[in-house]
C-alpha cells in the first residue's frame, strides 16, 4: 500500500544536541565548546536552519542530569548543563520567522495544564511555529526530582501519556478563532459563546480547563511523538502529526512506516496527516574519503568510560566494566532485560545476535548517533540515499542529527540542501509562515 504524494517534497528537521549529537563531538575542534549554554550559538544554529529552508529545528528534553559514573560523566557534556528548550525557542523565536520551533516536554513529570499554556504561548510568540514532542521519558533519573525512586512502568506511561495529549489538546480548543471582538464601542472584549471549558474527568487528570492563552494563527501546535514500541505506535498513530524514530535499514523503515499509517484509519485519520521522520546523522565530505576521515576521527574521541557507560546505560544500567571490551555482549544482558520495552534496548541486542558485533563495536556504533543511522559520503551519495528512502515509502522526511556543531550543519547546508534542491527534492521557499502550513498539516 502506497501513499498517493504528488508533488511532494522531504521535510526536514535539525535537531540540536549542544555540541553536536555525536557522543565525543566537544573534543572535535570545530566544535562550539560551551555550547549547551551559549544563547549566540543556538541563535546562530537556527538562523542558518532557517536560510536553508528546514521545516523545524527539534530541541530535546530530560529533567534531569544523566545518572551514571563520575569517571564517564565528566567526559561526556551532553545532557549535564543546558538551556531549558521552551525558554530557549521563546529567545529564538524573535530572531527568525519561519522556522518551525519544536521541543521536548515529557507527559510523566508534567502537568497538562502547564504543557499546553507554555507550547500555546510558544506558538503565539512565534506566530504559529511551535511544535511539541511528546515523549514519556527516557532518562531514568527523572524519577529522583520527582519524588518517585523509578519511572513508572513503560506501558503504564503511555497510558498516562495518552490521558495527557487529550487534555492538553482539550485545553487548545479553549477559544476559538474569533473569540476576542475587542470591541471598545460596546465594552466587550471576549464572547464568552466562544469560549470552552474543557470539564475532563479521568483516571489521570481533573482539568476544568479554559486555557488562558489565545488560540495562534496555526490553530494549535504540532504534535511530535518519538517512541516506537507498541503503545508507542498506538499513540502516534491516534494524535501524532509526525513521528521521530530510530531506523537504521531501509525495509524495517519501509515496514514501520506502513504500519503506523496503517494504523491511522481506525482512529478516522488520513495517512497524509502524520509525517514519518527517521533519524539522519549525515557526515559529508567532498570526496568520500574525506566524510570517511571525519567520522573515524570522531569515533577515535570516543573514550572507553564514556561508551560502556553509554551502552550500559541503554542496557538496563548494565555495567559491562567486568567484561572483555573486544569480546561479544554477555548473554545476562538479555536476562538482565530492565529495559525490555525499550526500542534502544532490542536494537543493540539485535546488532549483537545478528552481527556478531564487540562490545567495542556495539558502542562506537550506538555511540556515534545513539542508535540512529550515520550516512557518510558525497552530497550526492548522501543525498541519493535520502531519495531511495523517500521514493521507497520509508519516510516522509528526515530529523538532520549533525555530529558536531556548528561545522555538522554548515556542511548539511552548503552541500546537500543544494543537491536535494536540484533534484526537486525539498523547497527553495517556505509555502508558508506556519509550521502547519510548511509541514503540510491541516489547521488544527
Ligand atoms: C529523535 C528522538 C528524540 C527523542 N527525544 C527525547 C527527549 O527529548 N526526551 C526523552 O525523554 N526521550 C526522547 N526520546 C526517546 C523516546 O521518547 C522514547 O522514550 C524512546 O523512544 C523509547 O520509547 P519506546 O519504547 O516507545 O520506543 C527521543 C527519541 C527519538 C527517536
Amino acid at each position: 500500500m502506497t501513499d498517493a504524494r504528488p508533488g511532494e517534497q522531504l521535510h526536514l528537521g535539525a535537531f540540536f544536541h549542544p555540541t553536536g549529537h555525536h557522543v565525543a563531538s566537544w573534543l572535535d575542534e570545530s566544535a562550539q565548546i560551551d555550547a549547551g549554554t551559549n544563547f549566540r550559538h543556538y541563535a546562530e544554529l537556527a538562523q542558518t536552519a532557517e536560510r536553508a529552508k528546514f521545516d523545524l529545528m527539534f530541541l530535546a528534553d530530560a529533567l534531569a542530569t544523566r545518572d551514571g559514573r563520575p569517571e564517564a560523566l565528566r567526559r561526556w557534556p551532553q545532557y549535564m548543563a543546558y538551556f531549558e528548550p521552551l525558554t530557549l525557542l521563546s529567545a529564538i523565536a524573535a530572531l527568525t520567522s519561519r522556522i518551525g520551533l519544536v521541543a521536548t516536554a515529557t507527559t510523566s513529570y508534567n502537568e497538562p495544564y502547564n504543557v499546553a499554556r507554555k507550547f500555546a504561548s510558544l506558538d503565539l510568540i512565534s506566530g504559529g511555529r511551535a511544535g511539541w514532542n511528546v515523549v514519556t521519558s527516557s532518562n531514568q533519573s527523572e524519577a529522583f526530582n520527582f519524588g518517585r525512586e523509578a519511572h513508572i512502568e513503560h506501558d503504564a506511561r503511555y497510558d498516562r501519556a495518552e490521558e495527557f495529549t487529550d487534555v492538553v489538546r482539550g485545553l487548545w480548543k479553549s477559544w476559538d478563532a474569533d473569540a476576542f471582538v475587542r470591541d471598545r464601542s460596546t465594552g466587550i472584549y471576549h464572547d464568552p459563546e466562544k469560549l470552552h471549558e474543557l470539564n475532563h474527568v479521568g483516571p489521570h487528570f481533573r482539568v476544568k480547563g479554559p486555557l488562558n492563552v489565545a488560540r495562534s494563527p496555526q490553530g494549535e501546535p504540532v504534535l511530535f511523538q518519538a517512541g516506537s514500541s507498541e503503545v508507542g505506535r498506538e499513540l502516534a498513530a491516534r494524535t501524532a502529526e509526525a513521528v521521530f524514530t530510530p531506523q537504521t535499514y531501509m525495509e524495517p523503515a519501509r515496514a514501520f512506516y506502513a504500519d503506523l499509517k496503517g494504523r491511522m484509519k481506525k482512529f478516522g485519520r488520513e495517512r497524509w496527516q502524520l509525517k514519518v521522520m527517521p533519524g539522519l546523522n549525515p557526515i559529508v565530505g567532498r570526496t568520500l574519503a574525506e566524510a570517511e576521515e571525519k567520522h573515524a576521527h570522531l569515533q577515535s574521541l570516543i573514550h572507553p568510560d564514556v561508551g560502556l557507560e553509554l551502552l550500559g546505560y541503554s542496557l538496563g544500567k548494565f555495567d559491562l566494566r567486568p567484561y572483555d571490551i573486544d569480546g561479544p555482549l554477555p548473554d545476562e544482558v538479555e536476562r538482565h532485560g530492565t529495559n525490555a520495552g525499550q526500542t534502544a534496548f532490542r536494537q543493540i541486542l539485535g546488532w549483537a545476535r545478528d552481527e556478531h558485533l564487540t562490545i567495542r563495536q556495539l558502542y562506537q556504533r550506538f555511540a556515534g548517533a545513539r542508535g540512529q543511522r550515520t550516512v557518510i559520503g558525497t552530497a550526492s551519495m548522501i543525498a541519493d540515499d535520502m531519495q531511495a528512502w523517500f521514493d521507497s515509502y520509508a519516510v516522509d522526511g528526515f530529523l538532520i542529527q549533525p555530529s558536531t556543531l556548528p561545522g555538522g550543519l554548515n556542511d548539511f547546508v552548503e552541500l546537500v540542501i543544494p543537491e536535494l534542491r536540484h533534484r526537486g527534492l525539498f523547497r527553495t521557499e517556505y509555502e508558508g509562515t506556519t509550521l502547519r502550513a510548511n509541514m503540510g498539516l491541516p489547521i488544527g
